[in-house]
């Protein structure tokens, strides 16, 4: 059995920078057309020198691959209809993160004054740039995307114009946020649509699991997978692939996030196809986000087919997603 996808998106990835980057933007490259770019380094990208620059650097470590590098900016509340305008089309989006809540988020925004940000999310919506969140409070860690809800409310009926993409949901709470406002979406990664909390810390400890937002319950999980097999058109994939050493996540103060961009597709598939609802991946990993970000990836053709994939070890210092295990699915061919 096969499957064909045109063009995969990945819209929420981590490429790190140096020789983290070159070892993992080629994982990404050779089999997605695109994917969004997250700002998140040190110091975080910011201006628009830092952006071309990273953006040059993601494309030398992509070694010719068909890709295209949808860049995001970090948010600063001070920011300018002036100084975003002058991105031009290097810039797809901005990423708001809330200070201190997770990988190199510190200098983020603190407190959600609506006054505050009014000029800089004005100019968004003028310039039809979407606004990517991280949405999550400092509250208690299971609660914290349920307490984000209403901000996520309040700044979608302040800004009916902006487009807001609620990054990495893992709660039904946010799928329904999802429906009540016509200005929000969403990126939902393959981790939170396969694991519980349970599988995290149910048994012994698995730090290759453990994540910013942490992964929820049953209930939740059921959630996430009924929208996205269902294709719900205000979703769209988004890996949230992040890569630690194998040192920085076995280790007393685990780094959060978890690797799975070399096994995104493969195990996607084995999950539609579980499902029966292989016919819906397409919307899923890339005509969603077409629509709603308005963009066209280069065109790029993945056939996946329904024969083991020995998942490595490592991929150099980084530990993938069912490492050593079997995925039912594999690439079978890259046109
Ligand atoms: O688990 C996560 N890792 N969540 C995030 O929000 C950031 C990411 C990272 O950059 O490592
Ligand atoms: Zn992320």
């Amino acid at each position: 059995m096969t499957t064909e996808l045109n063009s995969p998106l990945d819209m929420h990835l981590h490429l790190r920078d140096g020789d983290m980057l070159r070892t993992v933007a080629p994982l990404s490259s050779e089999s997605f057309a695109g994917a969004l770019i997250m700002p998140n380094l040190v110091p975080p990208i910011d201006t628009k020198e830092a952006l071309l620059a990273y953006r040059d650097r993601i494309l030398d470590a992509t070694k010719g691959d068909i890709f295209k590098p949808y860049m995001t900016l970090f948010f600063r509340e001070n920011y300018d209809y002036d100084f975003l305008a002058g991105f031009g089309d290097s810039l797809t989006a901005l990423k708001l993160y809330p200070a201190g809540i997770t990988t190199n988020s510190e200098g983020g925004v603190s407190g959600f004054d609506i006054d505050t940000l009014r000029p800089a999310l004005e100019a968004m919506s003028e310039l039809g740039l979407p606004l990517c969140i991280h949405g999550e409070t400092n509250g208690f860690v299971m609660d914290r995307e349920k307490e984000f809800v209403s901000i996520y409310e309040n700044l979608a009926s302040n800004f009916p114009k902006l487009k807001i993409i609620m990054e990495h949901i893992t709660t039904k709470e946010s799928i329904d946020a999802l429906d009540r406002y016509e200005n929000l979406y969403a990126t939902i990664t393959l981790h939170h649509l396969l694991i519980t909390l349970d599988d995290v810390v149910g048994g012994m400890l698995r730090p290759h699991l453990f994540c910013k937002p942490i992964a929820k319950r049953p209930i939740d999980r059921e959630a996430l997978q009924k929208v996205a097999l269902n294709a719900h058109p205000k979703v769209m994939f988004g890996s949230d692939s992040a890569p630690h050493p194998k040192e920085a996540k076995e280790s007393c103060g685990c780094a959060a996030g978890v690797f799975t961009a070399p096994i995104a597709l493969a195990a996607l598939a084995e999950l539609f196809d579980k499902h029966h609802k292989l016919e819906n991946l397409q919307k899923f990993v890339s005509d969603n986000a077409k629509s709603i970000y308005g963009i066209t990836p280069p065109e790029k053709k993945v056939i996946l087919e329904k024969t083991p994939m020995n998942v490595p070890s490592s991929c150099g210092s980084v530990v993938p997603m069912f490492a050593g295990e079997t995925l039912s699915w594999s690439i079978k061919e890259i046109i």
